[in-house]
C-alpha cells in the first residue's frame, strides 16, 4: 500500500474547465489535494495569473467558444495526462442580458456558445479519451440553481443552465455502459474571488438574507466538497443525478416571512 492511499483521487487523471475562476480553481486544488493529476483549462490571461493555492495544476489554454480551441486543448491534455478519469465542466460565462425581450443576438450567441455548446464539446471530447481509455470515468458539470430557476435579467444565462441539467441526463443515459457516470452540480450564490463584493452589494446582500435557508453567499469549497465525492469512488451508484449546494435557496419561497 502506498502511503497516500488513502487519498480519494490517487492515481486518477483530472481535466478542469474554468480552472482559473472561483470555483474550478478551488476543485482543481481540491482534485490535487486529493492526488489526481490535474490539468487546468482556462482562457490564457486568467490562466497565466491562476495560482491555485501552490497546487501542481498543469495549465492548458482553451478559449470554450471556438471548437478548434477545444479540440486541440484536450487533445493536449489528454497526451499529456495518458488518458482520461475526470472532467468537471466549471467555465462559463456568468451574469445578466438585460429584460428578455431586449436580449441581444450577441448576447444569446454568446452564452449559448460558450456555456451550453462549450460543455457539450467538453464532455464530448472527454467521453472519447475515456471511452478509449476503456476504464470508465467520472463527469461532472457544472450548472446552477439557475437551471430550473430563473431570475430577472439573465434569459442567456439562465437558458444555458437548464440545457446542462438536461445535457448532463443525456450523457449519463449515453454513457452508462462504458462506465461512464455523469452528474450535475447546482451551486446556488457561491462568493468568488472574481466578484468579491457582489453579495455584499446593500440590495443582494438583503436578498440573500431573505431567500437562502442559511442566510449567506456559499464559499467554493462548499462546491469542491460536492465535486471530490462525485470524482470518487464513493459515487459509484450515481449518475444522471445533481447535487444541489445553495444553502437551501431552492427549498424555500417566502423566506421573508421567516421570524428569527
Ligand atoms: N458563483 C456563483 O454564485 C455560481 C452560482 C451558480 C453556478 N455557478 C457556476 O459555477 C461555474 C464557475 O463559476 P465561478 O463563480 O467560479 O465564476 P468565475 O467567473 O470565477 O469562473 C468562470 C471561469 O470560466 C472562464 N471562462 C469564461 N469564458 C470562457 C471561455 N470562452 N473559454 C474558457 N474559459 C472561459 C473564466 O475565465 C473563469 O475563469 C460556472 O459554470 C457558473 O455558472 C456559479
Amino acid at each position: 500500500m502506498s502511503a497516500q492511499s488513502h487519498l480519494r483521487l490517487s492515481g486518477k487523471r483530472a481535466v478542469i474547465t474554468g480552472a482559473a475562476g472561483g470555483i474550478g480553481g478551488v476543485i482543481a486544488a481540491a482534485f490535487a489535494r486529493e492526488d489526481a493529476r490535474v490539468v487546468g483549462m482556462d482562457l490564457a490571461a486568467p490562466l497565466a495569473a491562476a495560482r491555485w493555492n501552490g497546487a501542481a495544476i498543469t495549465p492548458c489554454p482553451v478559449d470554450l467558444a471556438d471548437r478548434a480551441s477545444i479540440a486541440s486543448a484536450f487533445a493536449s491534455a489528454v497526451a499529456t495526462l495518458g488518458g482520461l478519469d475526470i472532467l468537471v465542466t466549471a467555465g462559463a460565462l456568468k451574469g445578466g442580458s438585460g429584460n428578455a425581450a431586449d436580449v441581444t443576438d450577441e448576447d444569446w450567441d454568446r452564452y449559448i456558445a460558450v456555456n451550453l455548446t462549450g460543455t457539450f464539446l467538453s464532455c464530448r471530447a472527454a467521453a472519447k479519451a475515456m471511452i478509449a481509455g476503456g476504464k470508465g470515468g467520472r463527469i461532472i458539470t457544472i450548472g446552477s440553481v439557475n437551471s430550473f430557476q430563473s431570475e430577472p435579467g439573465a434569459a442567456p444565462y439562465v437558458a444555458s443552465k437548464g440545457g446542462i441539467a438536461m445535457l448532463t441526463r443525456a450523457l449519463a443515459v449515453d454513457l452508462a455502459g462504458h462506465g461512464i457516470l455523469v452528474n450535475m452540480i447546482a451551486p446556488g450564490p457561491i462568493a468568488v474571488p472574481n466578484n468579491p463584493d457582489q453579495y455584499r452589494e446593500p440590495k443582494l446582500a438583503r436578498a440573500i438574507g431573505e431567500i437562502v435557508a442559511l442566510r449567506r453567499a456559499g464559499e467554493p469549497a462548499e462546491i469542491a466538497g460536492a465535486a471530490v465525492y462525485l470524482a470518487s469512488d464513493e459515487s459509484s451508484y450515481v449518475t444522471g443525478s445533481t447535487i444541489t449546494v445553495d444553502g437551501g435557496v431552492s427549498a424555500m419561497i417566502f423566506g421573508a416571512m421567516r421570524d428569527g
